[in-house]
C-alpha cells in the first residue's frame, strides 16, 4: 500500500499509528459449549452474545445449514433479479408466516435491509440520489437519537435526494411532535428501534403510532433485537404493544435470536414486490443457501419451543433486578438486552477487563455505539443460561463494584437514577 494512503487515513483520524486509534482486535476459539466462550486460551461465561434464543449452536439448525449446502452449494449465486433460488423463496414465505403477514423480502443483514428500505420508503429504490417521480413534494426522515446506525446511515443516505434528516430525542414525544410541526413537509418518515440496542428500554410504538396518524407520516420500526424475542408469538415490539396494523414498516433480523445471518421487511405482497427493487437487492448477492437453511430451522424451532424466548425474558429480569440492588443504573431496559452505566470510557474497559479475570466476557460499549462519556456494559443472557448462570454473574459484579465504589464512586455514581 502506498503512503499516499497511509497519508489520508492519518489526517482523517488525526493521528500517527492506526494501533492509537483501534485497539487490538481478539480473536475468540470457538471449542466452547455455549454459553461459553474461549479468549486467549481461557474459557469465558459469555454474556456479550445476542445468539438470544441459544440457536446458533443448536444441532438442529448446523444439520439443516450443512444439507442445504450439499443440496445447492456455499453461496455465489446470480442476484435475484436474475434467478430466485426455492430455498430463498421459502425462508421468505417461512418468515411472512411466523410475522403473521402476507409476504416478506429478505437481505443480506439488518443493515442492509435498512439500507435498501429507507430510502426506498421516503426517495426512491433506484437511487439514493433520486427523489422519485414526484420531484416536487418536500420530504424529512424523523429518526430517534437512539436509533441503530444503519438505520441513521440509511437516513442519511436520501439527503442527497433533498429529503430533511432529523434526529428526535430518545423516546420524547413532545420533542417528535415539535420537531414535525416545525419542519412541515409533504412527505414524513418516523424511523425508531423497537428495543434500543445499548439501553434496551422499548420504544413508545403506540404514542409514535398516534403522532404519526396526526401527521400524515409512515411508521418504520427497526425491531432487530425483538424479533423472536418479544410478543405472544414473538413477533415482535409491534405485536408486544398491540400496533402490528398500525406499524407501516416492519424490520426484523435472522442475524440475531434466530441464530443465522440475514434481515428482513415484512408487509402487504405489493410493498414487499417493491422492496425488492431497492438497491441492495438488485445490486448484492442473496444469502447463501446453507444461512437460508439454517434460519428456516431456527424459526421452526423458536415458534415450537416458546420456552426459549420465556426463560431469556427471566432471566433478564432477575439479572436487572439484582443490578439494580447493587446499586446500578440500568439505564431504560425492561427487555434481555441489560446494560449498566460505566460512563467513563477508561473505566468500562477496565470493568471489563476485571470480569474476564474473573471468568467472564462482556465488552464494553463506547463511543460512537453510545455517546461520549456514557460507556455501558451491556450483559445479554440467552436461552444458553441458566439461574445459576446469572447469580454467578451477580456475585462477581458485587464484588467489583465495592472495589470500584472505593476507588471512583464519581464515576460509577454520576449518572445513577
Ligand atoms: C437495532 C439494530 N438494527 C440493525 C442492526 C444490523 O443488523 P446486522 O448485524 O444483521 O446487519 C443491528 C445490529 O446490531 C441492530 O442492533
Amino acid at each position: 500500500m502506498s503512503e499516499r494512503l497511509k497519508n489520508v487515513i492519518a489526517a482523517q483520524l488525526n493521528i500517527k499509528e492506526m494501533s492509537d486509534y483501534y485497539p487490538e482486535r481478539r480473536i475468540a476459539k470457538g471449542q466452547a459449549v455455549r454459553p461459553y466462550i474461549v479468549l486467549g486460551g481461557k474459557e469465558l461465561l459469555q454474556f456479550g452474545s445476542l445468539d438470544y434464543l441459544g440457536l446458533a449452536s443448536d444441532e438442529r439448525v448446523i444439520e439443516a445449514e450443512a444439507k442445504a449446502a450439499r443440496k445447492y452449494g456455499c453461496g455465489a449465486l446470480p442476484s435475484r433479479m436474475v434467478i430466485e433460488m426455492d430455498i430463498n423463496k421459502e425462508l421468505e414465505r417461512k418468515i411472512a408466516g411466523f410475522m403473521g403477514e402476507e409476504d416478506s423480502v429478505v437481505f443480506t443483514s439488518g443493515s442492509a435491509a435498512n439500507h435498501g428500505t429507507i430510502p426506498a420508503v421516503i426517495a426512491s429504490p433506484l437511487s439514493y440520489l433520486c427523489p422519485g417521480e414526484n420531484t416536487r413534494a418536500s420530504r424529512a426522515v424523523f429518526i430517534d437519537e437512539l436509533s441503530h446506525s444503519s438505520a441513521k446511515d440509511a437516513a442519511y443516505l436520501t439527503r442527497g435526494a433533498n429529503v430533511k434528516v432529523i434526529n428526535y430525542r430518545s423516546g420524547d414525544m413532545q420533542d417528535l411532535e415539535h420537531k414535525l410541526n416545525l419542519h412541515k413537509t409533504d412527505l414524513n418518515l418516523i424511523v425508531t428501534d423497537g428495543i434500543f440496542s445499548t439501553s434496551g428500554g422499548i420504544a413508545p410504538l403506540e404514542d409514535i403510532c398516534v403522532i404519526a396518524e396526526v401527521f400524515g407520516a409512515v411508521v418504520y420500526v427497526d425491531d432487530a433485537h425483538a424479533t423472536g424475542i418479544l410478543g405472544k408469538k414473538g413477533r415482535g415490539t409491534c405485536e408486544l404493544a398491540g400496533v402490528g396494523n398500525r406499524v407501516d414498516v416492519k424490520m426484523g433480523v435472522i442475524s440475531k435470536a434466530l441464530g443465522s445471518m440475514g434481515g428482513f421487511i415484512v408487509g402487504e405482497k405489493w410493498f414487499i414486490e417493491y422492496i425488492r427493487h431497492s438497491r441492495p437487492q438488485i445490486h448484492s448477492m442473496p444469502l447463501s443457501p446453507g444461512e437460508c437453511g439454517a434460519a428456516i430451522k431456527a424459526l421452526e424451532i423458536a415458534q415450537s419451543e416458546p420456552w426459549r424466548r420465556q426463560q431469556v425474558l427471566a432471566l433478564a429480569d432477575k439479572l436487572r433486578f439484582g443490578l439494580k440492588q447493587i446499586g446500578f443504573d440500568t439505564l431504560s431496559s425492561s427487555t434481555q438486552v441489560v446494560p449498566i452505566l460505566i460512563g467513563d470510557e477508561l473505566l468500562a474497559r477496565q470493568f471489563a477487563d476485571d470480569l474476564e479475570e474473573k471468568g467472564i466476557f462482556c465488552p464494553p460499549f463506547e463511543y460512537p455505539a453510545v455517546p461520549k462519556g456514557e460507556a455501558v456494559l451491556r450483559f445479554c443472557p440467552t436461552a444458553l443460561h441458566d439461574l445459576e448462570d446469572i447469580d454467578h454473574l451477580l456475585g462477581v459484579i458485587k464484588g467489583l463494584f465495592s472495589k470500584y465504589l472505593q476507588h471512583s464512586p464519581q464515576n460509577l455514581l454520576s449518572k445513577m437514577a
